[in-house]
């Protein structure tokens, strides 16, 4: 069965290692594809949303291997520039080979992309951004095709700093004639991924980690063997679930210096952390604090991806928590599946939720809708009395590479069926 079963009420103790990341590996393969040559991906995570890239790169022509965690792709040479299917309608990230496609064959006609029900998530900035580089945009039933003869570096200025937009631009204007200038970049660390990968590629671009990215368009680029760095918001899953179920434990690898706006929301609850080049250590209060209000931000905020988790985490804390969510504009889906637990959420509009602290949650059937959505509902089941089953374990396959056996270490009690 589609399901995750959890005997959870008991505290976290032990040792887990956090897996490669998700939204950093899935931009640095579509960057692959841009290079005529072959290029090795280490710690690549076995999820549900790289097979599909890794399809996605296959159907372009590509050649695609995978060995335990390392993918070897050879773009030489490219037959096809047409992208449809559930890979593409099924993965959010499928948007951006739209720019590494454009740069590489001058055309693409690809449909919509899909991804995790948690807003609308028009692609209205990624192509007017594109078409400041000359590319052309012809929309037919559900696809699109866009076209170029000659991809021009411009100075760009985003209205909202997406993370998709700004990587499809880097993608494109690493291939393009002359400077780009792109201003109000996300600043998220997968950004920074993406560029290292790219530099190391040959490629010129300056800027990085900054919201302003200087591309020097043109320069051959190279196969590049290169490590994916670990995956924040898995670390940051695993963190709220401590807090949330209490415990002591490592999380090797996790990638500290991206986690500030975490640690500081982990602090403020009343978690003791400590940071070590190995990773975090992470000593739970047993008494958890509320928190008046928090609200997710871009990079370096506190992520829109741990809203959820840490929504579950708080369900239990000694008072009210008020959270607010910027990013997407429906991501509390969540909220019912953690009331039939027992939570006490109450939802004021789309972007504020209200959560009274709890003693406890019981354990029951719940349906994951999305992705981190889905995690929360896991954290959930460690925190609460009695048995848990979270059933379409398929959303969470996305994105963490296997969940059970990461608990397991952590001494839950946890299995698939
Ligand atoms: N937006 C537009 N128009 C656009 C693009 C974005 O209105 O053309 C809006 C979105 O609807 C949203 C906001 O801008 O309200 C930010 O979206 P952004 O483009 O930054 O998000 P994304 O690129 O679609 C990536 C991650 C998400 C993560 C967000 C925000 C990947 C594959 N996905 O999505 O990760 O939540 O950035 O940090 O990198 C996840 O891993 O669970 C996940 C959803």
């Amino acid at each position: 069965m589609d399901a995750i079963h959890i005997h959870g009420g008991n505290a976290l103790f032990g040792e887990t290692k956090i897996q490669g990341s998700k939204n950093a590996a899935l931009p640095v393969m579509a960057a692959a594809l841009l290079i005529k040559d072959v290029c090795t991906i280490e710690n690549c995570p076995h999820i549900s949303d790289v097979l599909h890239m890794q399809q996605l790169l296959q159907q372009l022509g590509c050649t695609v291997s995978h060995e335990e965690n390392t993918l070897v792709i050879d773009a030489r040479n490219l037959s096809m520039d047409t992208m449809s299917g559930e890979n593409v309608t099924g993965m959010r990230s499928s948007i951006t080979l739209l720019g590494a496609v454009l740069g590489r064959c001058r055309e693409v006609t690809m449909a919509y992309p899909g991804g995790c029900v948690i807003g609308q998530r028009p692609i209205d900035i990624h192509l007017s951004a594109l078409r400041k580089m000359g590319v052309a945009i012809y929309e037919k039933e559900g696809c699109f095709t866009a076209r170029v003869k000659s991809l021009e570096g411009a100075v760009i200025n985003l209205p909202i700093s997406s993370v998709g937009a700004t990587e499809n631009v880097i993608l494109a204007a690493v291939m393009a004639r002359g400077v780009t200038v792109l201003q109000n970049a996300a600043k998220e660390p997968e950004i920074a991924t993406l560029c290292e990968f790219l530099r190391e590629a040959g490629a010129v671009i300056e800027g990085i980690g900054g919201s302003v990215l200087i591309i020097q368009g043109g320069h051959e680029l190279h196969g590049v063997s290169f490590r994916v760095p670990a995956d924040r918001i898995v670390a940051g899953t695993y963190l709220m679930s401590v807090i949330g179920a209490g415990g002591n434990v490592f999380l090797e690898d996790a990638p500290a210096s991206q986690m500030r706006g975490m640690l500081k929301i982990a602090d403020e609850i009343g978690a003791q952390i400590h940071i070590s080049r190995e990773g975090l250590h992470v000593i739970a209060d047993e008494h958890k604090r509320a928190l008046p209000y928090v609200k997710t931000e871009i990079y370096p905020g506190f992520p829109t991806d741990m809203q959820s988790p840490l929504m579950a985490a708080l369900t239990t804390a000694q008072g009210i928590s008020v959270i607010e969510e910027t990013i997407f504009e429906d991501r509390f889906r969540v909220a019912a599946q953690l009331r039939k637990m027992g939570a006490g959420i109450e939802l004021s509009g789309k972007r504020q939720a209200v959560i009274i602290g709890v003693d406890s949650l019981l354990g029951c059937e719940v349906t994951a809708e999305e992705l981190r959505g889905g995690a929360a509902l896991v954290i959930a089941g460690c925190m609460a009395l009695g048995e848990t089953i979270v059933k379409n374990r398929h959303f969470i396959e996305r994105g963490y590479e296997d969940i059970c056996r990461d608990y397991r270490n952590l001494g839950v009690d946890i299995r698939i069926g």
